[in-house]
């Protein structure tokens, strides 16, 4: 349970708030590469941590995110003119680099030395693994990019994909910190002999009751949701939160594959899940994947350019995400609703916009929720009242973690006989 306050704090997330102001401090994935196709390509309204963003590809193929209102009079720059290196405002032609100078203004005296007074505010990107990536925060020399080897595949492994949120960063985070959840609403309808014995989807059916443990790490926490597997042995399921707000879910089979998802905040209601993923990981047969294995991820969207229509999945609560009654009665599905992110987005969603956790009840399965609010809170409480570097950013190295399941010895302590398995991830 969080108090009313305590939900606040961790939620808002505007310029001046304190989690806002501390996310700042970190590089921030704002969109796909792919959302700026080629250069002089169209701008993008980016909403990012509550602030109107304009994103654009120049000419040299540098990308740039500038301020919503032109600095002159303040038309919105997303009507701008990409153009010969520069945005330019279709109001009166001031044209902006990546940078924020103001390189003409044609409708002043040439003599006018006005326009090397004037800076757009912008803030610099990179791009990396397909997304590009930004910083926001104080600091003159931004810290090193997370070391998250999701995002340091070669190019033929490199999978990219976003989908949107109706609701708080940090309720959609906890859906993903939340892995109890899976046996139900993604799996709750597969029954034991839809699964091959002795793999994890078979032991995940047959035990929905883990037990859990969690540990603090440099970067954050990490936990493991354990239950019988084969006599003698543990099938666990092992995931990462990596500050301020990334998840690595034990999908997978740990030390074999490489995933990181962000749940970046547009604003305080909307969220932005981009998902970096290794494409040619393999099922393995020890995960146990069945025909009635849900779909993955829902990709289909409404489309549109304003500030909250990027990634927003056509099955959304506007039509229930398409909720089909009939096959949540057949058991085809135990939600009803088709595919894995639609069904995360229905429940977290439903908690409204941001969610009041002084009604909650929280029991032995939320204890890794518990674990990442209290690490959130103590961070952004000395960030705040003492100026303490919050965890992990000074630590890039450490974000080289994986997650995933696997198999141990009923005895063996899971953070030592896991270690090599853990700093694996990707190897190439
Ligand atoms: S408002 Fe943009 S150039 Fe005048
Ligand atoms: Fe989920």
């Amino acid at each position: 349970m969080l108090s009313r306050e305590e939900t606040e704090l961790l939620a808002r997330v505007g310029p001046g708030t304190p989690m806002g102001q501390m996310m700042r401090e970190y590089w921030i994935p704002a969109l796909l590469s792919q959302e700026l196709p080629h250069p002089d390509c169209d701008p993008v309204r980016v909403l990012l941590l509550g602030e109107k963003l304009i994103a654009f590809r120049d000419t040299a193929g540098r990308v740039g995110l500038i301020q919503n209102h032109c600095p002159h009079r303040g038309a919105s720059l997303f009507y701008g003119r990409n153009e010969a290196g520069g945005l330019r405002c279709v109001y009166h032609g001031w044209k902006f680099d990546i940078h924020g100078r103001c390189l003409e203004m044609p409708n002043e005296p040439p003599e006018s030395d006005f326009k090397h007074k004037l800076r757009a505010r912008t803030y610099p990107c990179v791009e990396r693994g397909g997304v590009v990536w930004t910083y926001m925060g104080t600091r003159a020399t931004p810290p090193p990019l997370p070391n998250l080897a999701a995002n340091q595949l070669p190019e033929p492994e490199i999978e990219v994909a976003a989908i949107q949120h109706e609701c708080n960063w940090l309720q959609a985070l906890e859906g993903d910190v939340d892995t109890s959840h899976a046996s139900f609403l993604h799996f709750g309808s597969l029954k034991p002999e839809d699964t091959e014995p002795d793999t994890f989807l078979y032991w995940m059916i047959v035990h929905p009751a883990p037990r859990y443990a969690v540990v603090d790490t440099p970067y954050g926490v990490m936990y493991g949701a354990y239950r019988p597997a084969t006599p003698g042995y543990l099938y666990w399921r092992i995931a990462q939160f990596l500050f301020p707000f990334y998840s690595q879910a034990p999908e997978g089979v740990l030390g074999q594959h490489a995933v990181t998802h962000a749940l970046v905040p547009m604003d305080d209601h909307h969220t932005l899940r981009i998902m970096m993923h290794q494409k040619s990981h393999e099922r393995l047969p020890i995960q146990g994947r069945t025909a009635k294995y849900p779909s993955g991820w829902g990709r289909q969207f409404v489309g549109g350019t304003g500030w909250t229509d990027r990634f927003k999945p056509v099955a959304n609560a506007e039509n229930d995400y398409q909720l089909d009654r009939k096959a949540q009665r057949r058991g085809d599905s135990y939600s009803g609703i088709a595919a894995i992110r639609e069904q995360d987005n229905a429940v977290t969603e439903s908690m409204g916009p941001i969610y009041d956790r002084s009604g909650e009840h929280l029991a032995v399965s939320d204890v890794a929720v518990i674990r990442m609010r209290r690490r959130l809170l103590q961070a952004v409480r000395a960030y705040a009242e003492k100026g303490v570097t919050p965890p992990g950013l000074d630590q890039p190295e450490t974000y080289w973690v994986g997650s995933g399941g696997v198999v141990l010895p009923e005895e063996a302590d899971w953070i030592a006989a896991t270690e090599v398995l853990r700093q694996q991830v990707y190897t190439g």
